[in-house]
């Protein structure tokens, strides 16, 4: 048949193709499912912060009570898997997830009972007792070390409690684990309503971003953020560079960073991307204090100004213009990472001005990274500002420097 209509039409082999490969790369997704009488695995990202037993931000548990309840209210028994920290493969008290629990049943105004464990018999036997519509937590994923390592009977153990597995964790989408890719093998596997929107938000921005594109990075380390600098290299007009990342970029234009954080042995790595892109914009003057504590004591300095004392912890008012007027006349705004240390107040204007001009913008913005998101709640800005909040870090930079990420690859039909 398809030989048939190609000879009829070349034009007709282009479109086939085209189509072929659009369809090849769909996102299995969950709206048009029957649940009913099923026991569905839900792969969620529930790493929320906790300080003194307590959530420092829901944001990820917010995100995820669309498909919770989806699911919960098709009549699926419910039965949720996350890691909570980096426990590295044993039991850690204070990772256990019962506070999640905790939260989620009141999120949901629903018991959600928290299981001893993420596998085994008596795991089993608690999923058989289950009604459907009812929800459980396993225990944090991470306390076995086969989690990490992907392994196959341990994929094979998590895939047994269930007949479908459905991710909507996309803060681990680029990690291989066992409860984001191993159990894939085993089950039907599908993208649940969180994971289906970040994938849609940020492959629109990588297809076809309204112009200018603004690329704001922050945050620490350059290794992480470089590939998407990179990515972006033909497609955004500025780059602005803050936070400890920009002090590796101040070291490679050969100005004294003090004691600020930096990454000497990456100073070339920064060199060679402002050597490729005239557009990038490093800060022209800091904020600066030779000790990091509440009552440490601020200045300005200019670019050229630090001395082997300083350490530069937020960005100064001239960079803030700069930033500033790339913003308003961007049409696309995508920012990772805080441009200083914004939990003190004498280092938080810079990343404040950031959050607010990108809040007032009319043009589409992403926004990314668990500190990005605590500096704007900090600062009472309300998440809805902005026309995306992703609840990936490290999930959306890999992303966006289209990294394959087999967890994602897994449930495209
Ligand atoms: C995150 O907090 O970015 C995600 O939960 C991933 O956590 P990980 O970096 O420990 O895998």
């Amino acid at each position: 048949f398809y030989h048939f209509l190609t000879r009829l039409s070349p034009v007709f082999l282009i479109f086939y193709k085209l189509l072929a490969c659009y369809a090849s790369h769909m996102l299995k997704t969950i709206s048009s499912l029957d649940f009913e009488g099923q026991k569905v695995l839900l792969r969620l990202d529930l790493n929320a912060p906790i300080s003194n037993g307590q959530i420092q931000d829901d944001t990820r548990l917010q995100a995820a009570l669309p498909t919770i309840k989806f699911l919960s209210e098709n009549g699926a028994k419910v039965l949720i898997l996350t890691h909570l920290g980096r426990p590295k493969g044993e039991i850690v008290e204070s990772l256990r997830v019962d506070i999640i629990a905790s939260a989620l049943s009141k999120l949901l105004s629903k018991d959600v009972n928290k299981l001893d464990d993420c596998v085994d018999e008596v795991v089993k036997k608690q999923i058989d007792e289950m009604d459907f519509g009812d929800i459980v937590l396993l225990e944090n994923t991470r306390f076995h070390p086969e989690e990490k390592l992907n392994d196959p009977e341990f994929s094979k153990e998590l895939a047994s409690l269930a007949d479908i597995f459905v991710n909507d964790a996309f803060g681990v989408v680029h990690r291989s684990h066992a409860s984001t890719l191993g159990v894939t093998e085993h089950l039907p596997s599908y993208a649940g309503f969180l994971l289906e929107k970040e994938i849609e938000v940020l492959s629109d921005i990588l297809k076809a971003p309204q112009t200018p594109v603004c690329l704001i990075m922050g945050g620490a380390k350059i290794d992480t953020k470089i590939g998407v600098l990179e990515k972006f290299l033909d497609k955004a007009d500025s780059f602005l560079i803050g936070g400890a990342l920009a002090n590796t970029f101040i070291a490679a234009k050969g100005f004294e960073v003090g004691t600020s954080l930096f990454q000497e042995d990456k100073v070339d790595v920064a060199k060679d991307f402002m050597s490729k892109c005239e557009a990038t914009f490093i800060p022209v003057d800091f904020v600066v204090s030779e000790e990091i504590s509440k009552d440490a004591v601020a200045r300005n300095l200019l670019q050229n100004e630090a001395t082997s004392n300083d350490k530069i912890l937020d960005i100064g008012p001239k960079t803030i213009d700069v930033f500033l007027e790339k913003i308003a006349s961007a049409k696309t705004i995508i920012w990772n990472g805080p441009m200083g240390l914004y939990e003190f107040d004498q280092f938080a204007k810079g990343t404040l001005a950031i959050a607010q001009a990108v809040a007032d913008s009319d043009a589409i913005s992403v926004v990314g990274g668990g500190d990005s998101i605590d500096a704007i709640k900090n600062f009472n800005i309300p998440l809805d500002a902005f026309t995306h909040v992703s609840t990936g870090g490290g999930a959306m930079l890999e992303f966006l420097e289209g990294k394959p990420l087999p967890a994602l690859q897994a449930l495209m039909s």
